[in-house]
């Protein structure tokens, strides 16, 4: 099965009571991802937007930031806005903020570059970034270059930044792509990950939550549309993590 090979294993549906619930699952998954790294290297892959914010803010808290190893965790995203890290739409400025900076040593977080001078640069220097840590050019399906992937869904069914009818979907050489235009907020170009690159890990983690997001998971979870959201799958096991808030009405998996 070739990364990003939409036949790839059926995602499996969690659902949480509420979206603490849902941030405490989501925590607890990841600790489970570095417990099985068993003392080896870990790479997390942070998504965007507002839904891992609660998650991230409870990574810094005693009960969790006690049980993660900091020194041997490397954390990336799986997409970035392409403005300053010093404006609030960044996304690993949300992360850095809300546990990053106090936690991880620097060497360990991995930002795609904003400095660059346009995303198609920021996004062959993440590419490179990413392939130098993995130690190869090519995906070794035996060796996942990330322990565990989180992502969002936005209302149009993208995910990272791969947008329906985008080129982007479909790139399979790259690693990272430039998305020049976004056709939802925030409009400004983008910097994503591809659905192999994204395929590539152990776990692909899902989070969506409130009632705002039940239209679009009715449309990727209950009626299956070809939508990036639904196309991008882990080469090991896919999970979406929803609150009931966010659940499609009588869904039944
Ligand atoms: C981004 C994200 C994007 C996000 C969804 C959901 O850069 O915007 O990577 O894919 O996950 O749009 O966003 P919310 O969590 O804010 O609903």
């Amino acid at each position: 099965m070739a990364p990003g090979d939409p036949s790839q294993a059926k995602p499996k549906l969690i659902v949480a009571a509420d979206p603490a619930a849902l941030a405490k699952a989501a925590a607890d998954r990841l600790i489970a991802r570095i417990i099985v790294a068993n003392g080896h290297r870990v790479a997390i892959c942070l998504s965007g937007g507002s839904s891992p914010k609660q998650m991230f803010e409870l990574l810094a808290t005693d009960a969790y930031r006690s049980r993660i190893p900091w020194d041997r965790v490397h954390w990336f995203t799986g997409d970035e806005r392409f403005v300053p890290s010093t404006d609030s739409r960044n996304n690993m400025a949300m992360a850095r903020k809300a546990f990053l900076d106090r936690c991880a040593p620097p060497a360990n977080i991995h930002p795609i570059d904003v400095n660059s001078a346009n995303p198609k640069e920021a996004a062959r220097h993440y590419e490179s970034e990413l392939k130098s840590f993995y130690g190869a050019d090519h995906f070794d399906l035996a060796r996942p270059l990330f322990d565990l992937v989180l992502l969002g869904v936005g209302p149009d069914g993208h995910t990272a930044s791969l947008f329906p009818g985008y080129p982007a979907v479909e790139e399979t050489r790259h690693w990272v792509t430039d998305v020049p235009k976004a056709h939802v907020e925030p409009f400004v170009p983008r910097v994503s990950l591809t659905l192999p690159a994204l395929a590539s890990c152990h776990e692909m983690l899902f989070e969506a939550s409130g009632s705002g997001k039940r239209a679009i998971l009715t449309r990727v979870l209950k009626d299956g549309e070809d939508l990036p959201a639904n196309r991008a799958r882990s080469q090991g096991e896919t999970i979406w993590l929803v609150d009931q808030a966010a659940l499609p009405e009588n869904f039944r998996e």
